[in-house]
């Protein structure tokens, strides 16, 4: 099986990089292109059209975006043609070819004002720029026979830009760090969601089985606030040892924290249904946590070694 990846060179690119399943080629491209990954500008849709009508891969798996969520109130139009139109050109071009598309998106889709988990199948209303782009790439990614929708929330690896790595440099260079409360989401480890978006490949390539539903959820297990998340980073980087000691985490709320972007305040993905077509046993966010860290803490000590 071919695979074309997009965002390669981003969190979840890196980690789908790394957790490429035997028999399958991938494709890595990013924007800045190098490091073995073919140029492509998703902001450009002939690149996106071309190259795959050029590589005609089994499937295209779309994890690059434009995910700034407060910079995309100030540059709507790029994030609507990174977000939305690089899709819609990836299934022009696959609707002729005949291959798959997977397609990364967002509980950000959502308002985050029912209170309870959002099933794939709800209805989708975004409260900013990020979320209105990416539910537009949902919609594009929908019109192929073979595309699917994969939602995630608050995705964070060892590598990349994520809170976590910026809440363990906050808790090394501070006393105290005040931390949003009234968020609630689930932190999504980009080893577990590298592992589901390659299972839900496999089974859309496996003959017979059961058709995969178009719209699905994944994310860690568990529940948690962004102050719940920042002060576990503080306490397992402490008994990992990459911090010497954690900073104070103290609970804010949203209105004392303004950010440009209005974020939903209840964006938990019910992904019942997902993880058992998927067949994955979800762990718990803090244990796909103390994953990370230990991964970070190993590397430390391989680079000390040195
Ligand atoms: N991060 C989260 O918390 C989160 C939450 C829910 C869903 N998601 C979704 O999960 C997927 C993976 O996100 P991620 O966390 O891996 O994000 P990421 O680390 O920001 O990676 C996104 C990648 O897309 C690339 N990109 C942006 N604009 C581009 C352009 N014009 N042309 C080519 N590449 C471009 C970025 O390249 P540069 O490095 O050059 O900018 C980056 O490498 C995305 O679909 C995202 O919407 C993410």
């Amino acid at each position: 099986m071919r695979v074309l990846l997009t965002g390669a060179a981003g969190q979840l690119g890196q980690a789908l990089m790394a957790a490429r399943p035997a028999g399958v080629t991938v494709i890595p491209s990013s924007r800045g292109g190098g490091n073995g990954h073919t140029q492509l500008d998703l902001a450009d849709p002939l690149a996106c059209r071309s190259l795959v009508l050029e590589q005609r891969p089994d499937a295209v798996i779309n994890a690059g975006a434009y995910t700034s969520v407060d910079r995309a109130e100030k540059e709507p139009a790029l994030a609507q043609a990174v977000n939305a139109e690089a899709p819609a050109a990836f299934v022009e071009a696959l609707s002729k070819t005949g291959g798959q598309l997977l397609q990364l998106s967002t509980d950000f889709v959502f308002n985050g004002r029912q209170g309870s988990p959002y099933a794939p199948e709800q209805h989708v209303d975004p409260l900013g720029v990020y979320g209105v782009s990416k539910a537009a790439g949902e919609s594009a990614a929908l019109e192929l026979p073979g595309g699917r929708v994969l939602r995630t929330s608050w995705v964070y690896g060892p590598v990349g830009r994520n809170f976590c790595l910026r809440m363990l440099q906050l808790h090394r260079e501070k006393l105290k760090i005040e931390v949003v409360a009234d968020q609630v989401g689930c932190p999504t480890a980009t080893h577990t969601l590298a592992a589901a978006c390659w299972q839900a490949l496999k089974l859309v390539g496996d003959v017979g089985m059961t058709p995969l539903p178009r719209l699905m959820h994944w994310s860690d297990a568990g529940a948690a606030s962004w102050y719940d998340f920042a002060l576990a980073i503080g306490e397992v980087g402490v008994e990992l040892g990459l911090l010497h000691e954690a900073a104070l985490v103290r609970p804010i709320t949203s209105s004392d924290y303004l950010t440009r972007a209005c974020r939903p305040s209840y964006s938990l993905l019910d992904c019942t249904s997902t993880r058992a077509l998927l067949d994955i046993e979800p762990i718990h966010w803090r244990l796909a946590l103390r994953r990370v860290l230990k991964s970070l803490a190993y590397s430390r000590t391989i680079l000390k070694s040195k």
